[in-house]
């Protein structure tokens, strides 16, 4: 639980890359218990479900109101991500043995902004997306389009696209690829602006990466896309971007197979985000940025009244409650 997605949350030096932002819970001392049940799996164990009610339900209550109420709060909460941005699974050495199941995934960067599909009941969640393949596998199997949930009963909303069997010349044939698409949770900060996620109805993400695993190359970094459109969903212009310099025993066709399997990580479905009726938009943006300005006034205020040692607690209870309700565009439509 504390590998890559948990590292997401302290982030700082405990991210992969080292020096992502941290979650804005960090500063507050929130620790990972605080959100996650313990479950029963002993000591260490956390579930994996968490919820921000217990601390925000007003921005709940707000967002239930809102043209908002199928976004998801991390979808606007979450900027940035980090850990793996591929992997390669080919002959190497696992505990100094050769193994044809060797998994090359330190392919190590950062994926910005998240893109947002929806989950199985309609609510836009955040996902990190990369691509994976392994070599070696006998038999066929079909692509299929669209996202499969990991979980048909829901227990998590990670799904995966299954890209299906490939053959390359001078390859581990065959190969099976298959794009990760896992929820993301942290790290929450700041929200992402309007025109970031509404100025097109396609998304796109960008991704770099450095590879340096102990076997295959030396260390070399790349970088690829990840665009979300009416026509699909698909990871584009996968490319090494400094040179790559094969280890002793080292072979592109088990540590870097991407480079082979050429432009397969593609499916189709719309995956755009929904057009707005531009009044509509306009009117909201303009409401929650003027009230964005008054309420940061407000927070000066209050703090000047703290600082004359007036006590302002209630005060800033009720600030607060109107504060999550404007800036979540629960009433800006309503003149
Ligand atoms: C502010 C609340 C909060 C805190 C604190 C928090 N998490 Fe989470 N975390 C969440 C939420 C919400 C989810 C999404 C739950 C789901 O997948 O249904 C989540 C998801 C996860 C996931 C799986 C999905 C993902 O994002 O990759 C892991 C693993 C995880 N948390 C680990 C941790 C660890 C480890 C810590 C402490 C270092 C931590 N979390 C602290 C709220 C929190
Ligand atoms: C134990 C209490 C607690 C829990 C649980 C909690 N938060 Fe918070 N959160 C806070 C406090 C305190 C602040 C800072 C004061 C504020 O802005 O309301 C905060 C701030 C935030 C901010 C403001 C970020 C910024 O700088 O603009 C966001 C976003 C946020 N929380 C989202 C969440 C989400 C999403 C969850 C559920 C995964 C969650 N929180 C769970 C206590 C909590
Ligand atoms: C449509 C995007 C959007 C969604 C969805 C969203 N927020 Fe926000 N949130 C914002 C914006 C914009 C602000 C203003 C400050 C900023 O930029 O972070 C904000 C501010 C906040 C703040 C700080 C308020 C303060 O007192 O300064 C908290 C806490 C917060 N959100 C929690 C949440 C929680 C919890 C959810 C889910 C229930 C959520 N947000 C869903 C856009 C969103
Ligand atoms: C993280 C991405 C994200 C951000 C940031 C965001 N939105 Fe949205 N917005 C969406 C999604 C996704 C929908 C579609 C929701 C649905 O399917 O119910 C939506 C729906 C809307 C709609 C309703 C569409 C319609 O015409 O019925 C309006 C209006 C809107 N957003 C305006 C805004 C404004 C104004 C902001 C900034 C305060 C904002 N959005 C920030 C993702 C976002």
């Amino acid at each position: 639980m504390e590998r890559r997605r948990g590292d997401s949350y302290l982030g700082k030096e405990f991210s992969e890359p080292a020096g992502l932002p941290e979650d804005v819970h960090v500063k507050l001392k929130l620790v990972c218990v605080d959100c996650h049940q313990t479950g029963e799996g002993g000591m260490g164990h956390i579930e994996r479900k968490a919820n921000c009610q217990d601390c925000h339900i007003e921005v709940e209550e707000a967002l239930a109101k809102s043209v908002h109420k199928k976004v998801a709060c991390a979808a606007c909460h979450v900027k940035v991500l980090g850990a793996y941005e591929m992997t390669s699974w080919g002959s190497g050495k696992i505990l100094s043995k050769p193994n044809p199941f060797k998994k090359y995934s330190l392919y190590y960067g950062p994926q910005e902004p998240p893109v947002l599909v929806k989950d199985r009941t309609g609510i836009w969640m955040p996902v990190k997306i990369w691509p994976n393949s392994v070599g070696y596998i006998k038999e066929k199997i079909e692509p299929k389009p669209g996202l499969t949930w990991r979980w048909p009963g829901g227990e998590t909303r990670d799904a995966f696209v299954q890209l299906g069997t490939f053959s390359v010349t001078g390859g581990n044939n065959n190969y099976f690829a298959w794009l990760q698409v896992e929820e993301v949770a942290h790290p929450l900060g700041k929200a992402r602006t309007c025109e970031n996620c509404h100025a097109s109805e396609r998304q796109e993400s960008k991704v770099t990466w450095r590879f340096y695993d102990s076997q295959g190359a030396e260390p070399f970094t790349g970088s690829q896309r990840v665009v979300a459109d009416k026509s699909g969903l698909r990871v584009s212009d996968i490319k090494a971007t400094s040179k790559i310099t094969l280890m002793e025993g080292g072979n592109t066709k088990d540590f870097a197979a991407w480079l082979l399997l050429g432009d397969i990580w593609k499916t189709s479905g719309d995956f755009s985000i929904p057009r707005s009726d531009p009044a509509k938009y306009r009117n909201l943006e303009s409401g929650i940025r003027k009230r964005t300005q008054k309420y940061e006034a407000g927070d000066r205020d209050l703090k000047q009244r703290e600082a004359r040692g007036e006590d302002v607690k209630k005060l800033r209870r009720q600030w607060r409650e109107e504060k999550a309700a404007a800036v979540h565009g629960a009433y800006v439509l309503a003149p």
